[in-house]
């Protein structure tokens, strides 16, 4: 089986390519071998593979600047995207996509559903409803899994931005009013290993067509929580920072101004996973306790 992966060095590509090992023959295709704004040599680079699976771990994450660079966003968030599944359905391959939370305003107070209305506040989360919706108008196979608050030991997140600063301040001032769920690419790359052995194995998903699932940690907090969770319990494995948990300060959206508008409420239920294929989602803090070891050991501060 040859699975196709777009943004094989991004935080969930990067462990997509542990994770797929055993599913079958993984292609990690990054940047400087395609890059996704070439739409025709995208829709030739795929059938001259002719993949079983596609995964598309690739996309414009940079929220603030997608702002200003419309037309890129939309080209590597939904054009991209659709041309991958217009290749999936004349291949009969399955499609594998990535998108956000950032497809709703945050102004719910409960948990997000698949079936709630989508209302992105930003270019970024617009960019990307655009991509699942053209992706369902093809009728390719397809699972697009909805996550939030991705971070990694490698690539660029909050939880690694956090560390560094606490490196370098005494003192921090995080946004207190955005809740989530901080998701592990390992996590996330983990369940998709898993949902494709069903999906490709499992009797009971033979004639499964396309569906959109969320798929994050389990409980929630602030930036400012995930923020203090991190330097809490960096300092019992050892890391040496200027900033302890009482420095921290929780501020408002409106004294963090950014250009892209965020949702206050970036909850989304994961009831439809978890019951569709049986599986278990962990907390946040459990993947959290884990990056920590991992970042301080691949920086050698561990005691
Ligand atoms: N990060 C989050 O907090 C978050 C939250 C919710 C959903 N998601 C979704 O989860 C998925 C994975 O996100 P992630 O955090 O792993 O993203 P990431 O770390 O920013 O990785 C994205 C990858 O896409 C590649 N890429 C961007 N433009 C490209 C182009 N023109 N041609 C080829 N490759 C290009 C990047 O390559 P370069 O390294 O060369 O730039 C990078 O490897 C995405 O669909 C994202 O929208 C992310």
């Amino acid at each position: 089986m040859k699975i196709l992966l777009f943004g094989a060095l991004g935080q969930v590509g990067f462990e997509l390519q542990r994770a797929l090992v055993g599913l079958g023959q993984v292609i990690p295709c990054q940047r400087s071998q395609l890059d996704l704004e070439d739409l025709d040599k995208l829709e030739n680079y795929i059938r001259k593979i002719n993949p079983t699976i596609i995964i598309n771990a690739a996309a414009y994450t940079l929220v603030d600047k997608a702002e200003a660079n419309i037309t890129l966003a939309e080209k590597i968030n939904a054009l991209a995207p659709e041309v991958m599944a217009k290749v999936a359905r004349d291949l009969d391959a399955l499609l594998v996509h990535y998108s956000t939370d950032y497809v709703f305003n945050g102004a719910q107070t409960k948990p997000y559903l698949e079936s709630d209305i989508p209302a992105p506040l930003n270019v970024y989360g617009k960019t990307k409803l655009q991509g699942e919706d053209l992706i369902r108008k093809t009728n390719c196979r397809h699972l697009i899994l909805r996550t939030s608050w991705v971070y990694a030991a490698h690539g660029h997140n909050f939880a690694r931005t956090i560390l560094n600063l606490a490196l370098q301040q005494g003192s921090l001032t995080i946004v207190g009013d955005q809740i989530g769920a901080p998701t592990s690419a390992e996590l996330i790359a983990d369940i998709t290993a898993l949902l494709l052995y069903r999906l490709q194995w499992d009797a009971a998903f033979k004639d499964f067509q396309g569906d959109t699932f969320n798929l994050t940690a389990q409980g929630s907090t602030s930036w400012y929580g995930f923020a203090r969770h991190l330097i809490m319990y960096a300092k019992p494995i050892g890391a040496v920072l200027k900033v302890t948990p009482d420095k921290i300060t929780a501020i408002s959206t409106a004294q963090y101004p950014t250009p892209a508008k965020r949702p206050h409420n970036s909850l989304l239920d994961t009831g439809k996973i978890r019951a569709k294929f049986n599986l278990e989602l962990p907390s946040w803090q459990w993947h959290a306790d884990r990056f920590l070891s991992q970042h301080y050991i691949s920086k050698g501060q561990t005691v």
